[in-house]
């Protein structure tokens, strides 16, 4: 059955992030309380070739309910096509349309925050999705325009072509990610759309989401950069706690070591490097351990070095 996201309380939702948001990572972070785990985007071409590369990116894990996979294009031919081919795989509750990615090579195909600068063409992309999904939602996430702002016309669009709501990350493409995000635009957005409003940008404390949600009045945050490295953030932004117990920690981190073995196999390993050096921010030690595990592609002993880490070192800085 698949699931319809419920908007009655607020929801915490964790970002997209390609080459982090993967199933390991999302199936750790969805024990600490995350309401919604997107995949990470997934291009619109790769997904109507179906190889078995982008069809294995597409797997969820089990306590993933709802899960939302992200998709990018350029084209509604091929965006349709694309749907076809996840109309064929259970388990996936949202279709979401990237309309934000600054990075020149997706911006050079005219998908991602390009569809910013075509508001007809991102339009009738929403629209096909929209008509062609069989899954029980449509998102779109975008950004406040490309060099300038015209979000009230994108939150606009992204509404009349039936999108079920809508995430904002509350920068323009130009803004890139250290621009300062402007909040207000995101309040100025709910207050014109009757959608509901997740916004976006910056958020790494209770605190922080309590008062982006009172400020911009949406109706739940995304959190990005602030889960890498700290997956039990969600538990945090839920009850206030700032505390990670040292030995609850080590236990994540092992878990999400052996969920990257398991998905990918040996090469795991090196996948695990980048996780390994923002777990281990703030560790006495931190810089060793990073130089060592640089050097090594053994699992079992790539395992042994992390796990001796992890519990036997003290946190000496945040
Ligand atoms: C490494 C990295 C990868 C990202 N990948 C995606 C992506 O695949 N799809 C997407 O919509 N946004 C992507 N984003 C943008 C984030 O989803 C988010 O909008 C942005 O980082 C701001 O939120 P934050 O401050 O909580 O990180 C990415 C950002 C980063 C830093």
């Amino acid at each position: 059955m698949q699931k319809k996201l419920s908007f009655d309380q607020p929801l915490y939702v964790l970002a997209p992030l390609a080459g982090y948001t993967d199933l390991p990572f999302r199936s750790v972070v969805k024990k600490f309380g995350a309401d919604l785990t997107v995949s990470e985007m997934i291009s619109s071409n790769a997904l109507t070739h179906g190889s078995a590369k982008t069809l294995h990116m597409l797997e969820k894990s089990d306590n993933e309910d709802p899960y939302s996979v992200q998709i990018a294009g350029a084209e509604a031919s091929v965006i349709k096509e694309a749907v076809e081919v996840l109309n064929e795989q259970s388990g996936i509750d949202i279709i979401d349309l990237n309309c934000g990615c600054p990075v020149p090579k997706i911006v050079g195909h005219g998908s991602g925050s390009s569809l910013l600068l075509n508001l007809p063409l991102m339009g009738e992309i929403i629209r096909t999705i929209k008509d062609t999904s069989n899954k029980s939602m449509t998102s779109v996430k975008i950004r406040l325009g490309y060099e300038k702002k015209n979000h009230i016309d994108i939150a606009k669009i992204v509404e009349d072509n039936g999108a079920d709501f809508i995430a904002v990350h509350g920068r323009t493409r130009a803004g890139k990610f250290k621009a300062e995000v402007d909040y207000d635009a995101i309040r100025e957005i709910k207050e014109a759309i009757k959608i509901p409003v997740i916004a976006n940008g910056d958020i790494d404390s209770f605190e922080k989401a309590q008062w982006v949600l009172e400020h911009t009045g949406a109706d739940g945050v995304m959190i990005g950069r602030g889960a890498v490295g700290a997956p039990w953030i969600f538990h945090q932004l839920k009850s206030g706690s700032t505390e990670i117990d040292r030995v609850l920690k080590h236990a994540i981190i092992m878990e999400h070591f052996d969920k990257m073995i398991d998905f990918y196999g040996p090469r795991g390993v090196s996948m695990f490097r980048k996780h390994t050096h923002t777990y281990s921010k703030g560790y006495q030690g931190a810089s060793v351990l990073r130089d060592k595990v640089n050097r090594i592609d053994d699992v079992a002993q790539y395992r042994d070095v992390i796990d001796t880490f992890f519990l036997e070192n003290e946190i000496v800085a945040r």
